[in-house]
């Protein structure tokens, strides 16, 4: 008999910028294991969403719970450290450092002994960044800066990663090599929230999804669903994800 474990449960949350509520009536539930997909609209809330589950801004009502923890006002380095890598909407990568000290970025409070332990491991997942290890980060290509994002936040050993637009600006054939690292990922245990305008290559990687229509969840359902959806492939899939294999 296997045993579902939740992972993240989010009740009715309600979020923004000032007292302007950008999401509400947000509610979410992940189990160990899960992918989800977060599709919607330039401007809807998705970003905010995710911030709001790492604790960058403050949820104003309901509330988000990461396995038995109750996150409340934990600050963000909290959350990182319960298990929740956070891999934000354009990479945020220190482009003058070179890649293995942005990698070290992603366990900073972790022994130097161990920082190299983890270093290893991630070049394990990213193989094609080893050869790159030494270089300033800035120079790599948008794929490459892409890998170090996901490889920052997979130093910090996290139980679930949420993914910001990993897509955005790359090949169609690099997405596909990204979506097949990230499903390899998933045999350890891994939960993947991924937030994505590019709704195909990420209802192609999740199991499920939801759509964000201004900072409310408008539909719900499997990603298989949801592909075959003439609606949603009429408002959220156009050709740039179309060659996505
Ligand atoms: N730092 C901010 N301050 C004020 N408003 C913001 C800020 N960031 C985003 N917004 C507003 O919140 C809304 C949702 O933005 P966002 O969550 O980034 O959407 P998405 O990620 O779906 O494109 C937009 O109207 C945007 O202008
Ligand atoms: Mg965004």
């Amino acid at each position: 008999m296997t045993t579902t474990t939740e992972c993240l449960r989010l009740e009715s949350i309600t979020a923004g910028y000032g007292k302007v509520p950008v999401i509400s009536g947000i509610d979410l539930r992940l189990n160990t294991g899960d992918t989800v997909a977060v599709v919607g609209a330039n401007g809807a809330g998705k970003t905010t969403l995710l911030r709001a589950i790492m604790g960058e801004i403050p949820t104003r009502q309901g509330s988000v719970t990461f396995g038995s923890h109750p996150l409340a006002d934990l600050p963000t380095y909290r959350r990182c450290k319960l298990g929740i890598g956070y891999v934000p909407e354009g990479r945020q990568l220190f482009p003058d450092m070179s890649v293995r000290e942005n990698l070290e970025m992603g366990a900073a409070r972790e022994s130097s002994t161990e920082r190299t332990r983890r270093i290893t491991e991630v070049l394990r997942i990213f193989p094609k960044l080893e050869p790159l290890v030494h270089g300033r980060c800035g120079l790599l290509s948008g794929g490459e800066q892409q890998m170090v994002a996901i490889a920052r936040a997979l130093m910090g050993k996290p139980k679930l990663l949420l993914l910001d637009e990993p897509s955005t600006g790359l090949a169609p054939k690099i997405i596909s090599e990204l979506y097949a690292t990230l499903s390899g990922l998933l045999k350890s245990g891994l939960t993947i929230l991924v937030v994505e305008q590019n709704a195909r290559a990420a209802l192609r990687f999740a199991q499920r999804a939801v759509v964000v229509e201004q900072g409310k969840i408008t539909v719900t359902g499997s990603s298989s669903e949801l592909l075959a959806d003439p609606r949603m492939v009429e408002a959220y899939m156009g050709m740039a994800g179309m060659h996505v294999s």
